[in-house]
């Protein structure tokens, strides 16, 4: 396989960033070439969310801590700012109430996947935070929405428009959706439809993993189908009609496995494709790639507040010594 110049350049940085407690930030001349942010030696960064004043929140697999990251200072230094009790993973965040984030975590790893009965969530309410974003202290109130049970575990979330404070969460190993009143902790399966389960073939043994709403449908990743599709929905997050596919990346014997993903105002989806693709997908379907090579297992996407600019985050490679990124571009 060819390595583009860029590859080249961002694994450098990975590298040498990697040997450091103080991962670098690079920049590069072309406003199109990605520039890495950040770089968490030996820790997975699974998600994204961009709060109003335009941090990102990062959650991650390793420790499960939540930090925080302000992309348009230079040589930000990230900052943890949530943790949850005795589990390795933090998974799915959405935003609940304007800066009031619920985020779920679980005992995880590559051999068990998410452990049944592991679940907590929790509600990061960072709209007292008087620190703001000029002052590099962040501290949201924390409390526990679940703390083991039943439900799930939950890896990609999104709030439900009409009623914020209930969130659906992908439950990837049963390949099903739960709605979870966030105000309560009640839960119940919403949605059940055969392309949220794993499919017969594909390297990772997940479903349903990314959700977002757009319009009347619940948009989706499934993991081990290789595919972005949708649903549509109720108010209440209830399904009224059958889900159908919207775009298949890969097919036969590929590696390619689909992540989480973001939507834009249009209604283009831009969705993380292991191991190191990015894809627009339109309204309509087509696909194209924005990124190819460039980026080492990426695992979720956010647009930056005006929509200019994508930040993806990745797991990166124990193996190859590149921690997870987070990486910016210009679109
Ligand atoms: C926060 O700012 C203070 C004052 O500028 C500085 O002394 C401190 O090292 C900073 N802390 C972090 C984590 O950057
Ligand atoms: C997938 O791999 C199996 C086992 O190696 C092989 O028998 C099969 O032909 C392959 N399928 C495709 C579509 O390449
Ligand atoms: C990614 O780039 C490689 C090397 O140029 C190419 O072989 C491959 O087809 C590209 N993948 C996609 C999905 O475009």
């Amino acid at each position: 396989m060819r390595v583009s110049l860029s590859t080249a350049v961002l694994v450098a940085a990975a590298l040498s960033s990697s040997a450091s407690a103080n991962p670098i930030r690079t920049t590069r001349s072309s406003d199109h070439q990605p520039r890495e942010l950040l770089q968490l030696p030996g820790i997975w960064i699974e998600n994204i969310a961009v709060r109003h004043n335009g941090d990102l929140l990062l959650t991650t697999i390793g420790k499960g801590d939540i930090y925080s990251l302000n992309p348009s200072r230079p040589n930000s230094k990230p900052q943890i700012v949530a943790e949850f009790d005795q589990i390795s993973a933090a998974a799915g965040i959405t935003e609940i109430h304007k800066d009031v984030f619920a985020i779920t975590g679980a005992q995880y790893s590559l051999e068990v996947g998410f452990t049944p009965g592991s679940i907590q969530m929790i509600r990061a309410d960072f709209s007292k935070d008087r620190c703001g974003s000029h002052k590099n202290t962040t501290a949201p109130a924390i409390d526990f929405i679940l703390r083991g049970s039943d439900v799930g575990p939950l890896n990609g979330l999104v709030s439900l428009p009409s009623h914020p404070s209930y969130v659906l969460g992908a439950d990837s190993t049963k390949g099903l959706v739960w709605r979870v009143d966030t105000t309560s902790g009640e839960a119940e399966v919403a949605i059940e439809d055969d392309l949220l389960t794993p499919g017969p073939v594909g390297p990772y043994d997940f479903g349903v993993n990314g959700l977002k709403i757009f319009g009347d449908y619940l948009y989706f990743t499934c993991t081990k189908r290789r595919a972005l599709g949708r649903v549509k929905i109720d108010e209440f997050g209830h399904k009224v009609e059958p889900a159908e596919l919207v775009a298949v990346f890969g097919d036969g014997n590929s590696t390619a496995a689909t992540d989480d993903f973001v939507m834009d105002k249009k209604g283009n989806a831009f969705v993380t494709v292991r191991p190191n693709l990015l894809y627009k997908v339109s309204p309509d379907g087509e696909k194209t790639v924005v990124m190819n090579d460039t980026i080492v297992a990426p695992a979720s996407v956010a647009l930056s507040r005006n929509e200019k600019k994508l930040f993806v985050v990745t797991a990166g490679d124990e193996a190859a010594s590149i921690g997870g990124q987070v990486v910016e571009l210009d679109i």
